[in-house]
Parts: C-alpha cells; structure tokens; sequence
C-alpha cells in the first residue's frame, strides 16, 4: 500500500473549493440569469445527492435508531400561531443604516466584522513590525514602511477591550449595540459612512391566505410549531406515553438582514428538527449510557461571559454530573449530535458545544447549547440544541383552550385534603337569579385561603363576596364549605421539550470544506474526501477503451453495482484515465473501478481508493463485493485490502 496519505501538504485554500463548488454545480446563486437574489442558492447534481445523502444519514441516526415519529407539515401558518409563539413580536434581529446610501447592515455582523478586522491589523502590525526589528539595519525602515492601510496597531488594554466584546458579541441588545459603535467609532466597512441607531427587523416573510387578503400568514421560519401543534395527535399515536420525540425534515424561511456568507447565511434553507418531550420531573435518558463517555469540547456561558473562549474538554456524563450540562436528555442529545455530525465527515477537533448567554437565548429558550463548527468563515452555529421547557405547549393551550398535556400513573397514589364548596342549586338560584353564574364564578376563584376565611364567616352567620365589582351576601343556606380527601392515581403535566434543530446547509457546507485539501504533488489537483455514506456517488466505472467489446461489460458492472445498492456513474469520456479519476476526485467519488482488456479476458477489474490513489484487484465479483461493503462501512479501505490483491498494472493486457 502507498505511504499515508498528506492532506495537509497545501495550506486550505478557499478560493480553489470555491471555484471547484461551482464549476462542478455543487450549488450556485439562484436566478443568477437575472442577476441573482442575495441569500437564496440551487443545489446542482452533487450538491443535491450529497445533500440528500446527509439527510438520509440523518434519518438513520435519529428517526429509524431512535424510533422517533415524523411529522411533515405545512410551511404556510396562519398568524396566530405565531402571534402565540412570541415570534411576531420577537423574531428580529437589529439592524443598522448607512447613513449616506441606506444600506442595510445586520448590527452584530457589523460589530464583529470591523472589530475582527481591527484585531487582524494588530496582528498584521506587530508581523511587519517584528520582522522590521529582525532585518539587518539598512532594511529597517524599508520594511516598517511596509506597514499596511489595514496593518494597524492597537494599545494593548484596546485589544483585551475588543476581544472581550467579541467573546459576548451574541449577548448585546440593539441599544447596546448602538453604544459600541459609538464608542469605537464604527463605520461601515463598505462606505466608510457612519450608521444610525440600531432597529429591529422581524425576520418572518408575511403572506396572505385565501383570495380576499384577510387572512394574514408567514412563511414558517423554524418547522418546530408544526410538530407542538400535534401534540395530541402525536402523544395519543405513542400511546400516551413519554417520553417520545418527533421529527421534521422542511423548509424554512427567514428574511435574514444582509446575507453574506453563501450557504451559510440564506433566507430559504432546509431544517431537520427534533422535538423531544419529557416529563420536567423526570429528565434523566434511558440510553445515556450509550454517550456518557463521549469527550466533548464545551464552551460554557461563564466563560463567555468573562470574555474569554478557552475550551474545556470533558466527557458529556461528567458534564451532566457536574451541573454544567442542565439533565441527561440536553447532554444525550448533545452527544448523538457529535457522532452524527463526525459519521458524516466533521472534523471533531473542529467542532465544539458553546452555551448561550442569558440574552442571546431564543425567547422561549430556557437553557441552549449550539453545535457549532469551524470554517473559513470561523465557528459557525449548525445545530442549535435548546431547552424550550413547556413554553410552546402552555401558550398554544391558553391561546386555544385545548390542553397540550400529558399524564403519568403514580407508583403510589395522592392522597390530598383540600377545601371544597358545594351549592344548594334551588336556593342559589333563587336568590341570585340572573345573577347567578358571576357569583358562582367569584367562588370558584377563590383559593383554599379564600375559602377558609367565607367558611369562617358563614359560621359566624353570614359572608360577603364581590363579584364584577359588587357585593353579595352569602348565608349557609346558599352553600356548603368543608374538608375533603381527593385520591389520584395520575399526575397531570405540560411536557417540558429539548429540541436539537439542525441547518442542513450549513452542516453540508462545513463538510465540503473539512473535506477539500490538495494534493501534495499538484495543488491544483483539488479532492473532496466525502466519507462513502454522503458522497454524491459512490463508485465511478472507467471502461480504458472506446472498443465495442467493453459495452456489454461495462453495462453488467454498472447492473450488478446497481443490484447490491451502490449508486455508480460511468465515464466513457475520452479524457486519459487520470483526468477521469481526478474529476471524480472533485466530486468526492471514494471508489472507481477500471475495465480493461484483461477484464473482457479475465473477468477481473481494478478497484482505486481516492484518497490514497491505491489500486486493488479481484474477480469483478470480488470486486463488486468489496465495494458493496465498503460503502456499506462494513469494512474500511485497510480490510479491502486483505480482501484483494495490490495490482501492479502487469495483468493488464495491452491494447
Ligand atoms: P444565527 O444566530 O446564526 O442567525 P440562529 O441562532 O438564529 O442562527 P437557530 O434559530 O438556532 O439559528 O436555527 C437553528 C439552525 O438553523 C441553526 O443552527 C442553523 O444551522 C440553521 N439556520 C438558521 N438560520 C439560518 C440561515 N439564515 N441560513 C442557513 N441556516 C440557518
Ligand atoms: N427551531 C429552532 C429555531 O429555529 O431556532
């Protein structure tokens, strides 16, 4: 076998994967024939299979192993919904205006974006200035000189300053916001105009349903209100029981502020969510277990908060023992989370779990943990794994008066004493006529104080109740108030939800870029090591000739790849052999096998791994076989090998 393969030999270069990403229709701007829309991307051949592949694995590793229940439903919600949900009144984001030629700026993007490039001139500076006081001494002052526009130095205690905000650049209000770009004189880096005060900008797309206008909708911008709208359906469908998860794969919108940052950033994605609901009594995992030793590099609120990013390595179930992950089910999903995102070719020494702070968190967050991974663009969230506790099931019940609940037996039963009135019906109605019902309802408003103090009254004679504003007298005639014992074998709750949302844009953009290097012997020789599960496809099929008697085999190859469920593609072009592996390379194809004469002879065909460029071969059923499992992930390349023979290129028969 080759020597170990170097993919570090060439530093990443962004503008090569780019260029590589879209000659080869991973993705490109939509309506670019127009002239394009920011935010908005069409998936190409590739880019559509990979991104159809991550979500199947996804499927896999939640739905069909967690045997959780999926939901599709519609992105077109009616208003109120998310009046309810608090995301009318607060799904913004701030925005700032350039004060010449208007245009509009996300205010946090601003701030770090210009604070960022401050402290990369720092660094730039003290570089030339470091390497001027290194020169000999005619050199000296050439080299200062080479200090450039954006190569400035800062005072020190403005450095701690600036990297302190950006530690808790998520956690600033707008009006704070507005401070710090007074205070550092922030401009936009676009004009060099000043901006105004930061507004807020709701981020839903509104619509309107039905013809007349009159009923207001939006584009859902998260699919999660889908699934707690059937909470009933769903928990009636689990038998009742908790804890049970559903899961969602859709789109959603979000009219983001000013979109930049390609697939990261884009105002129509897709989402897969999972909604996770628990007893808030009972929060523990049944298969914690399975993740407990699973290192993890966490970035707490605290740290942030103390404008600091240092990272502590520690295993989930320390993490949960120790406090700093809330409960099992957070620490469960944060784990799974891991291993889906590594299975599908993240780096783990790139990926870490960062807190939010109290005010970055969502509104209906009460504890949240992002997935976040680093890129060229720097550690961008993909999963957001947030508490919501029971805040979407209550307002959706007040708002409806359907009760989103669920019951648990108890072990043992509740026995409670409690104070409870009881009507002389005849009497009552009698005496309060149409009255009737609001001096009832003052009543049932009482609580057990309440109803103590009339029960001492009406033994002392008589007791006044107010209600709507005016008195009534009660006498024991009226009513009756006294002790009861109330049993209950169940207990009623609103379930509490843990909900990982996953952006899978974001995640197949990060492994585009964890997966690219060059190789070392040409580095415009760019390849995508995909692992097998998600590559676009898994074998190409490289017929050496042109000659008619390769057809009928390459056409078996191709039906018998196909019958053991390995997606293959066929390259018949005339390029030589090598451009053809080397495109496919780019595509990030992990196996190609090569037939040659000795194959219409023989029945055997080669067998190539991409990354190591080795070359194998068998009985093209062999053959066959070993790919089968090795895009199965049954075996890795290493096992292959033990499999079939290294080829040396002599069973070849030439042409
Ligand atoms: P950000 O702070 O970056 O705007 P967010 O905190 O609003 O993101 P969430 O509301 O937690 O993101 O959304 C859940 C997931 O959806 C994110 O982890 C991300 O992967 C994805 N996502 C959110 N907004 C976008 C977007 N505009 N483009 C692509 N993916 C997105
Ligand atoms: N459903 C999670 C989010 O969109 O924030």
């Amino acid at each position: 076998m080759s020597a170990a393969v170097k993919k570090d030999a060439h530093p990443f270069n962004k503008q090569n994967l780019e260029a590589l990403l879209n000659s080869r229709f991973f993705y490109a701007p939509a309506f670019e024939i127009y002239g394009g829309v920011a935010g908005l991307y069409d998936y190409g051949p590739p880019g559509s299979s990979l991104q159809a592949n991550i979500i199947n694995e996804w499927r896999k590793h939640y739905i069909i192993e967690e045997g959780m229940l999926e939901v599709d439903t519609t992105i077109l919600t009616p208003a109120p919904v998310f009046e309810t949900s608090g995301h009318v009144a607060r799904f913004a984001d701030w925005m700032v205006k350039d004060k010449v030629n208007g245009e509009v700026l996300r205010a946090d993007h601003l701030v770090e974006g210009v604070l960022e490039a401050r402290l990369k001139g720092d660094k730039e500076a003290h570089g030339i200035l470091a390497d001027a006081a290194a020169a000999p001494e005619g050199e000296k002052k050439k080299k200062k000189k080479n200090v450039k526009s954006t190569a400035v130095k800062l005072e020190d205690s403005l450095v701690q300053e600036y990297e302190s905000v950006l530690a808790q650049i998520d956690n600033y209000t707008g009006p704070q916001l507005g401070e710090l770009i007074r205070k550092y004189n922030i401009v936009s880096p676009d004009t060099g105009n000043e901006v105004d005060e930061p507004v807020q900008f709701n981020l839903m797309f509104d619509s309107s349903i039905g013809p007349t206008g009159k009923q207001k909708g939006y584009l859902r911008p998260e699919t999660a209100q889908g699934h707690f709208l059937n909470f009933s359906r769903l928990l009636q469908f689990n038998n009742g029981r908790l804890p049970f998860a559903s899961a969602q794969i859709g789109r959603s919108f979000r009219n983001e502020i000013s979109p930049r940052a390609g697939l990261l950033r884009v105002r129509e994605f897709t989402m897969a969510e999972i909604e996770h609901y628990v007893d808030p009594l009972d929060k523990k995992h049944a298969r914690f277990d399975e993740i407990q030793d699973i290192k993890l590099m966490l970035l707490p609120k605290d740290v942030q908060s103390a404008g600091r990013t240092d990272l502590l390595e520690i295993s989930v179930g320390d993490a949960v023992s120790k406090g700093i992950i809330d409960n099992e089910t957070l620490g469960y999903f944060l784990g799974r989370t891991y291993l889906f995102l590594v299975k599908i070719g993240i780096n783990p020494h790139r990926l870490r779990f960062r807190q939010h702070m109290a005010n970055e968190m969502a509104h209906y967050a009460a504890d949240c943990w992002d997935a976040e991974i680093e890129t060229s663009y720097g550690w961008i969230e993909c999963v957001g794994c947030a508490d919501r506790s029971a805040y979407d099931l209550t307002v959706h019940s007040k708002r409806t008066g359907q009760a989103l609940v669920a019951q648990v037996t108890l072990p043992e039963p509740i026995v409670e004493e409690k104070v409870v009135f009881e009507l002389n019906k005849k009497n009552f109605g009698k005496t309060f006529a149409k009255e009737t019902e609001q001096v009832k309802n003052a009543i049932t408003a009482l609580d057990q104080d309440g109803l103590l103090k009339l029960q001492g009254d009406l033994k002392n004679g008589s007791a006044i109740i107010n209600a709507e504003g005016k008195d009534y007298t009660l006498t024991p005639e009226l009513l009756t108030i006294e002790w009861k014992t109330f049993k209950s074998h169940t207990r009623e709750f609103t379930p509490n939800v843990i909900e990982p949302s996953f952006g899978i844009g974001r995640i197949l953009y990060s492994v585009l870029e964890h997966s690219f290097w060059a190789r070392e012997e040409d580095v415009a020789r760019g390849v995508l090591s995909l692992p097998p599960n998600v590559a676009p496809t898994k074998c190409l099929i490289v017929p050496l000739s042109s000659n008619e008697s390769f057809v009928p085999l390459v056409r078996d190859v191709s039906a018998k790849l196909r019958k053991a469920g390995v997606f293959s593609r066929v390259d018949d072009s005339n390029a030589s052999i090598g451009k053809r592996y080397s495109r496919n390379d780019e595509l990030g194809t992990p196996f190609g096998v090569t037939l040659d004469f000795a194959s219409v002879q023989n029945g055997t065909m080669t067998l190539r791994e991409r990354d190591t460029t080795d070359q194998r071969i068998g009985k093209i059923d062999d053959v066959i076989a070993v790919v089968q499992d090795l895009v199965q992930g049954t075996i890795d390349w290493p096992q292959a090998c033990e499999r079939l023979p290294a080829y040396d290129g002599v069973q070849a028969v030439a042409e």
